[in-house]
């Protein structure tokens, strides 16, 4: 399974909603890696890999497509641990940056899902967490992937780039990735409180759009874990939003038949 989050606009929960879900692959026996491509590297650190200048991560996976001096490197070699069992991070840098117009002016936007390709002989799944910008490494991380999830934060003036962000999606999907399947939009920071969230969610489904349950709540312990380096899912597994990543999680992957078996077990029980 290898799932992208993307949203062009920054700060909605790309890198949150990333790592959680994927703590929460961790925690049910998945192996599970996180690719970084956003040379910020939030989830680099948010997966408690801050500013590290002498490891490889997708900066040097990258480097090794255009010079030869990583050829000697598998797939793995750049895959660091995280301190939580199951959840392994490829790890962003600064370094990205001055590469994108080498590896686009040499055609290397194939190359990511090449790499993705082998990681999949040794991760069940895989996260690809992306810049807030249509570019190089957006584009490489929507073809390397089956899956993509958008998330939105309520905003209403980002109602109108969540439509182009869909076409954008169509089009890689008919030009590069016939695979590619929009999973649904993640409603992230919601507030059931206050009104404007509500409409305006209320507009996306009407409008028909694939809006994904449950809503991510807003709460201020997201911060906090990101501070501490730990996803909301280890930091504080019975927390409302943890239980809200570990329910989405399900919902995407409820075609499986390990939840369809879980399900019944759940009914029996219940029973
Ligand atoms: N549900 C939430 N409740 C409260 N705060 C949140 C929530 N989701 C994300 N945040 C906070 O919002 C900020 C942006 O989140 P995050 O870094 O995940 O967004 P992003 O889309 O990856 O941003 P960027 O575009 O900069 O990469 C972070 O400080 C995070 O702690
Ligand atoms: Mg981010």
């Amino acid at each position: 399974m290898i799932r992208a989050i993307f949203n062009r606009k920054g700060g909605v929960g790309k890198s949150t909603i990333c790592c959680n879900l994927a703590a929460v692959a961790a925690t049910r026996g998945k192996k599970t890696v996180v690719i970084d491509l956003d040379p910020q590297s939030n989830s680099s650190s948010y997966l408690g890999h801050d500013g590290e200048d002498d490891v490889v991560g997708t900066a040097e996976f990258f480097e090794s497509t255009i010079d030869y001096s990583f050829r000697d490197f598998k797939p793995d070699d750049y895959v660091r641990k995280t301190a939580f069992e199951n959840l392994f991070v490829i790890t962003a840098s600064r370094g990205l940056i001055d590469l994108e117009s080498k590896l686009a002016s040499r055609h290397k936007i194939y190359k990511l899902k090449e790499f993705v390709q082998k990681l999949t002989d040794i991760y069940d799944e895989i996260y690809i967490d992306t810049p807030a910008i249509m570019n190089f490494y957006s584009l490489s991380a929507l073809i390397a992937c089956k899956r993509c999830l958008i998330p939105f934060d309520c905003d209403v003036f980002s109602r109108d780039a969540l439509y182009e962000l869909l076409n954008n999606i169509q089009e890689v999907k008919e030009d590069h990735n016939r695979d590619l399947e929009l999973e649904g939009i993640v409603i992230n920071q919601f507030s059931a409180k206050a009104r404007l969230p509500g409409e305006a969610v209320d507009e996306l489904i009407k409008e028909q759009l694939p809006i994904l349950k449950p809503y991510i709540s807003s709460s201020v312990k997201i911060r906090e874990s990101h501070r501490a380096e730990k996803p909301m899912v280890f930091m504080l597994p019975r927390h409302k939003v943890s239980q809200e990543f570990t329910d989405l999680y399900r919902n995407l992957n409820t075609s499986e038949s390990e939840f369809l078996s879980e399900n019944n077990q759940d009914v029996e029980a219940v029973v």
